[in-house]
């Protein structure tokens, strides 16, 4: 941990691949961090989805978090990709679940993950990758709205990490070439010096970091 970097109290939403290492990685870094999984906060895309359920996984008493980082997501493409499913759980459900925890934590600093080509023009997007990056770009949109809202009213700080590929998609059906890189692809060692920055530096806000091998440029 830089010297800097006083032991925080975390919040963690969607340990799946990235979000378990990157809590170990965390964790040892001196951290407390707490994780929230799907049982807590529910299926984005369930109609009984209810982001207030989340809330009861946070005992009374529980610091209140100096951070929440905001991991959960699908990945779809292709032709069972169901594009309701996806805007669920890579925008609609993030926003509620953010908005719930802001309100429950003002003053907490929100980290969210998007994909790299969220920067690129919508025009260009492959027809399969559509829906998930709009979905994408809708967090990105909403990250931005956040930050200078809660910034005004809070001082609270919204930033976005946007990787390019760390890992393949966990599901085969959904999986893609990892296409051009610029450097050597990203690693979940680069996506936690991304948030051990954004942590660190508390003047950043509003901020997409692109750890994607320049992806977000082609
Ligand atoms: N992997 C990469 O290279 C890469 C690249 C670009 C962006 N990202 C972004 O980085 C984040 C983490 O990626 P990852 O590879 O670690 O993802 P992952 O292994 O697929 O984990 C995704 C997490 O999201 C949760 N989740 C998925 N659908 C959900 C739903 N409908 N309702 C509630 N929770 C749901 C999963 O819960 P369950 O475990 O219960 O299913 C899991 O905790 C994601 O937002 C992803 O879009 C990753």
């Amino acid at each position: 941990m830089p010297a800097h970097l006083q032991p925080l109290h975390l919040l963690l939403i969607g340990p799946g691949r990235i979000g378990a290492d990157l809590a170990r990685r965390l964790r040892a870094d001196g951290h407390d961090v707490r994780i929230l999984t799907r049982a807590d906060y529910g299926d984005f895309a369930a109609p009984t989805f209810n982001p207030r359920h989340a809330l009861r996984a946070i005992p009374p008493h529980t610091p209140a978090p100096d951070a929440i980082l905001h991991l959960a997501g699908l990945f779809q493409i292709g032709p069972d990709a169901n594009p309701d499913h996806l805007r669920h759980a890579n925008a609609d459900g993030p926003i509620a679940l953010a908005e719930t925890l802001h309100e429950r934590f003002p003053h907490a600093h929100h980290i969210l993950f998007l994909d790299a080509r969220v920067n690129r023009p919508p025009q260009t997007d492959p027809p399969p990758l559509r829906p998930y990056l709009a979905a994408k770009r809708a967090l990105a949109a909403w990250a931005l709205r956040a930050a200078r809202d809660w910034g005004r009213a809070t001082g609270a700080r919204v930033n976005a990490i946007a990787p390019g590929p760390v890992l393949p998609p966990p599901d085969p059906a959904h999986s893609e070439k990892a296409g051009e890189c610029l450097t050597p692809r990203p690693t979940l060692a680069d996506i936690h010096a991304c948030v051990t920055l954004l942590l660190a530096v508390p003047s950043l806000t509003g901020q997409t970091l692109y750890p994607a091998a320049g992806q977000h440029l082609l």
